[in-house]
């Protein structure tokens, strides 16, 4: 492989993984973040993103001076690919905000001094890498897009045994390199035009939400009909036209990614004046489950699914929007407590990734507080709701919660725990879509 000297522009989760990745595949990276001080942290190898094997990358990028981090975007100028892993967050109406993918593209224009290949990792509607190359006009700056599939958690393994690469681009010979930039990964490699590859990160996402409210609305009606969804899921999972994943129910999806990106889909839909019902409704179902499951906890805990909640403390088991990330961006568990906490409950939570630091992204006037331990969650409580699949959950001492509450009921929104374990310490046992 012909190492290069590339740069990559954020260094969040998805650029400070790129980064990371490609200078273990051997590249010189040059990592460019404005936030002065994550930079400062980054060059002594101090991570703030809980990623596993991330921190060892970086390490052994800044070891062996192939990974250099500035805040200074002309630290790029002579790197011949440079690639924008920067924030699309969702904007007015569901349109993602594009200014600082468009205004970091602009610059880098400036600050190159040759030919440049400018990526497009960042998460962005077709239309978007023609737009940009438009701007650059026929200078030395070639668009492509380069979407990423990475999952929190699993960062570093999805860059470097991804399922495909797609490169989306207009002229061969930058396409060329951009697979070159990936040369020792083996991946099934698809090219394509800009729009497709753009649209491609989109419908991902978008079929996953799809899937994601399928299964929950199927437990749902499991219930319903006296049915147990982990066996109608293993029947499901079987048909390989079906597959196994995202057949997992829960208490909604969530993220940083599934509800920005099925806003961004809608809305691209809409632009574009074509119908897109099906991810509509994924995200209306989304809603409806979550909402549900509030109505599910209030009946157990007062006879009314509208009743009111004071007077009642709530221990929750999960915070982050999923196991293995310290996230809780769009967490479905934080709106899941936002919603008890608006009924009137009082709310204590426990999760193993995200302490009490992180309580002010959630805090409800005071009605809400997180505790390093999950016993402390059961303190007091009239109900223990379960909200991230952490698999540490299903080695809580039951009989030692039992002495903390004031009611042993257990509602189990991910099915992580063993409902025989949670009934001999004590405790009545629901969990989502079982009979
Ligand atoms: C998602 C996609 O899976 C990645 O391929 C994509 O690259 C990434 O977004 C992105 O666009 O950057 P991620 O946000 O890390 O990755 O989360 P997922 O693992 O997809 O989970 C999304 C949500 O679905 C979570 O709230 C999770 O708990 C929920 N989920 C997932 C279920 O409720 N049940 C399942 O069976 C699977």
């Amino acid at each position: 492989m012909t190492a290069r000297r590339i740069g990559v522009v954020g260094a969040g989760y998805v650029g400070l993984t790129t980064a990371a990745c490609l200078a273990h595949l051997g590249h010189v990276v040059h990592c460019v973040d404005t936030a002065a001080p994550r930079v400062a942290r980054l060059r002594r190898g101090s991570v703030d993103i809980e990623e596993p094997r991330l921190a060892q990358l970086v390490s052994a990028g800044l070891r062996a001076g192939r990974l250099l981090f500035d805040t200074r975007l002309d630290t790029v100028a002579g790197c011949g690919i440079v690639v924008l892993c920067l924030p699309t967050p969702s904007g007015r109406g569901g349109a993602p905000d594009l200014r600082s993918v468009v205004s970091v593209a602009e610059a880098v224009a400036h600050v190159v001094t040759g030919p440049v290949v400018l990526v497009v990792k960042s998460t962005v509607p077709p239309g978007t890498a023609a737009a940009l190359q438009r701007s650059a006009g026929d200078g030395p700056v070639d668009v492509v897009s380069n979407p990423e599939f990475l999952r929190e958690g699993r960062s570093v393994d999805d860059f470097l045994r991804p399922d495909r690469i797609v490169v989306g681009g207009r002229r061969a010979e930058a396409v060329a390199a951009v697979v070159e930039m990936y040369h020792d990964i083996s991946a099934p490699v698809i090219r394509t035009d800009w729009a497709s590859a753009e649209l491609a990160k989109y419908a991902c996402n978008g079929f996953l939400a799809v899937k994601a409210s399928y299964t929950n609305e199927l437990a749902d009606l499991c219930e319903a009909v006296g049915a147990d969804v982990r066996d109608v899921t293993a029947v499901m999972a079987a048909d390989p036209r079906i597959g196994r994943h995202f057949l997992a129910p829960g208490p909604g999806w969530g993220g940083s990614c599934l509800p920005k990106d099925t806003r961004g889909l809608l809305d691209t839909a809409d632009r574009a004046g074509a119908v897109f019902d099906t991810v509509r409704a994924a995200v209306e179902a989304n809603a409806h489950h979550r909402a549900r499951l509030v109505r599910v906890v209030t009946e157990a805990l007062t006879g009314d699914p509208e009743g009111e909640l004071h007077g009642h403390r709530i221990g929750i088991l999960g915070l982050t929007f999923k196991a293995g990330t310290d996230d809780t961006r769009d967490s479905p568990a934080v709106a899941v407590v936002q919603d008890l906490c608006a009924r009137g409950a009082t709310v204590t939570a426990y999760d193993p990734a995200c302490g009490s630091r992180r309580a002010a992204a959630v805090d409800h006037d005071g009605a809400f507080q997180v505790v390093d331990e999950p016993l402390l969650a059961a303190k007091s409580a009239s109900v223990i709701v379960v909200l991230t699949e952490w698999p540490e959950f299903r080695t809580i001492d039951w009989a030692a919660a039992l002495r903390e509450v004031v009611r042993p009921l257990v509602v189990d929104a991910r099915n992580v725990l063993d409902p025989a374990v949670v009934t001999a310490g004590g405790f009545s046992y629901r969990g989502i879509g079982r009979p």
